[in-house]
């Protein structure tokens, strides 16, 4: 039997199916390991199915046992990973797409809801007491007849704008390619960032995370949205430059932000928490029992192919 370690603790059937199929290492009080531990507790694995938050960089990968030939992450997105070096050490990372798809747009979506129609606000509102119903209370923006930018349209972005598209919202993207007609399904292509961030009244940040994407959005491209646009990411906190968003909050040029992803999660820029008008989560994209459930499946079936034929369909380097 394949010897593994689990980083993190998955949900208990996921932990049962890993136990028939592998010798499976656990942490049980779910700690965060830090990288001389996660190196330690790898020793004589075949393989490591790890979570977005362990940071597997070149420096740790580098001193992972010989015996290590898989990371298989608990997630759609690699950026905790450097590919190259597992690479360079013969080691396969695969992640899990499709599976969280529908999870992780319900959240873009909400983030767009929540940002618009101030729901931090209404939240805190409702749970003070002693407000009055007013004409005026807590307007906010509609989203019909709203143009929506979606940067980066892959699964996720697709769904986001397939229920977009039925909130009445208009939808343009930027893509590195454009899609098939039946995949854009009525939306306008853009084949660079700065024409679409011209056209989003609201923008959804959906791209992966990587050295291409990283801080794409900026003081420089911030400044081209129209005045009052709402900015949300529900991919990656590194695409975006808190600080430049932060500001842009306070001048009023953007008029909320809805967040679920950071850089350093969990310790976000304290800029977001003072402003009302930021609708934060933190890091829920995945978060339904289904979802979670499919992904470590995944996740555990993406070793099993791996150790039995020596390749994965998801594997990503
Ligand atoms: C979640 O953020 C994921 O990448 O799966």
């Amino acid at each position: 039997m394949k010897k593994i370690l689990i980083t993190r603790r998955l949900l208990r059937s996921c932990e049962d199916k890993a136990k028939e199929l592998f010798d499976a290492n656990f942490n049980l009080n779910d700690e965060l390991y830090s990288q001389k531990k996660l190196i330690e507790m790898s020793t004589g694995c075949d393989g490591i199915l790890s979570a977005l938050t362990d940071k597997l960089d070149a420096e740790t990968i580098n001193q992972l046992p010989e015996s290590v030939k898989i990371i298989s992450n608990f997630a759609v997105g690699f950026g905790n990973i450097d590919l190259e070096a597992a690479k360079k050490r013969g080691i396969a990372v695969t992640n899990t797409p499709d599976v969280l798809t529908d999870a992780t747009a319900e959240i873009g979506v909400l983030l767009i809801l929540g940002a618009c129609r101030r729901a931090s606000e209404g939240i805190e509102k409702a749970r003070e007491g002693g407000w009055v119903w007013s004409a005026d209370m807590l307007i906010g923006k509609q989203l019909t007849g709203t143009r929506l930018g979606i940067l980066g349209m892959g699964r996720i972005g697709q769904k986001i704008a397939k229920i977009a598209k039925s909130l009445g919202m208009i939808i343009h993207y930027h893509n590195r390619s454009k899609l098939s007609e039946e995949k854009e399904q009525g939306a306008t292509y853009h084949d660079n960032l700065n024409d679409l961030m011209k056209v989003s009244d609201v923008l959804s940040v959906c791209c992966p995370a990587s050295k291409e994407t990283i801080n794409l959005i900026n003081k420089d491209t911030l400044e081209l949205l129209p005045k009052g646009a709402v900015v949300t990411n529900v991919a990656r906190g590194d695409i975006i430059e808190d600080e430049a968003l932060i500001d842009a909050l306070e001048r009023r040029k953007v008029y909320a932000v809805g967040l679920d992803v950071y850089k350093n999660e969990p310790n976000l820029n304290p800029g977001y928490l003072k402003h009302k008008s930021a609708f934060i989560l933190p890091h829920l994209g995945s978060a339904t029992k289904e979802t979670r459930t499919a992904m470590a499946n995944l996740a555990i079936d993406n070793m099993d192919e791996f150790f039995k034929t020596g390749d994965c369909k998801n594997k990503v380097n």
